[in-house]
């Protein structure tokens, strides 16, 4: 039995193999590529592992994924049945979701981007704001990860509502599910936050048919994954003015090309995937425990259901 540790980060990988070795000081940990027997793998540490990267390891159990998303694993790779994949749950990651999505708001509710193009040519102008108490918010997603940030926003006074797949129960929340219930959100809302896994279902659904359903004038977040959204779409709905503005945070293709129109469009904010990273010190304990279980046989925590892949 041995670890593989596989990022494309030369200095996360050290960090991530110091750290297990510090705790697992009798096991065999090392860094792909420089593995010395790959039938010995069992667990499998990684985050976006390059096209059949499992097929060379022919005796694997379980695949730890360093992020709270494991689209990065699924989208390429067809993972049997037999291997267990977890992801990272950390409250931290989930409330570092919350913190940007809530700089983003109240920037704009307090309108700080304006004024700082008029602090620029030093003019002096009012311009409405907004109050917490009167703005609505709709979030999509109500994993982990989306039901954190909804009872944050609700209990700093905001108006919210979630959409997830089944109905959830959580106080001050008001919760959607189906077509209908996502029609009904999306006509509510003032801001609309992404946090939904990207699945089959998922792929490609924030589409011209999405953005219609949004509220005029709304505006759309998005710290999800870039792929849920039809770009194409997004900017002609901001372009005749139905949507305000978008601040996206995810893209289809990271980095975000240099001829992108999103880098110079002035109704988007471009962030570089930094809503939330995985900080090797808080999300090392669950690792471990993780490889523990295997070793002992059991079932590993925050296990990914294949089936739903989330
Ligand atoms: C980041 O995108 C993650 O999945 O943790």
């Amino acid at each position: 039995m041995s670890i593989a540790i596989y990022t494309k980060n030369v200095k996360q990988s050290q960090k991530w193999k110091q750290i297990l070795r510090s705790k697992l000081q009798n096991e065999k940990i090392e860094i792909y590529p420089n593995i010395t027997n790959f039938d010995s793998v069992t667990f499998l540490v990684c985050w976006k592992p390059e096209e059949n990267l499992l097929r060379k390891f022919s005796n694997l159990k379980a695949i730890q994924s360093l992020g709270a998303g494991v689209d990065h694993i699924l989208d390429h790779h067809i993972v049997p049945s037999h291997i267990q994949v977890s992801k990272v749950v950390d409250n931290n990651l989930s409330h570092d979701m919350w913190e940007h999505a809530m700089s983003i708001i109240l920037s704009d509710m307090k309108n700080l981007s304006i004024h700082a193009k008029n602090q620029a040519s030093k003019t002096w102008k009012y311009k409405k704001y907004k109050r917490i108490k009167d703005v609505s918010i709709g979030i999509l997603g109500m994993g982990i990860i989306g039901k954190y940030v909804a009872m944050k926003f609700a209990n700093t006074g905001f108006k919210v509502g979630g959409w997830s797949r089944s109905k959830k129960e959580i106080q001050n929340v008001v919760s959607y599910s189906e077509d209908s219930g996502m029609k009904s959100l999306l006509l509510d809302s003032d801001y609309v936050v992404n946090i939904l896994p990207l699945t089959k279902e998922t792929k490609g659904l924030i589409d011209h048919n999405f953005f219609s359903n949004m509220k005029k004038g709304s505006y759309f977040i998005n710290i999800g994954r870039g792929r849920h959204v039809v770009d194409a779409d997004l900017l002609s709905n901001i372009d005749i003015g139905h949507l305000r503005g978008a601040a996206l945070d995810v893209f289809q293709s990271e980095p975000l090309p240099k001829e992108s129109p999103f880098w110079n469009h002035s109704s988007i904010i471009v962030t570089p995937h930094i809503a939330s990273l995985t900080h090797i010190d808080s999300v090392y304990p669950q690792v471990i425990e993780n490889y523990l279980r295997l070793i002992k046989g059991e079932r590993l925590l925050n296990l990914v259901d294949l089936t739903k892949g989330y």
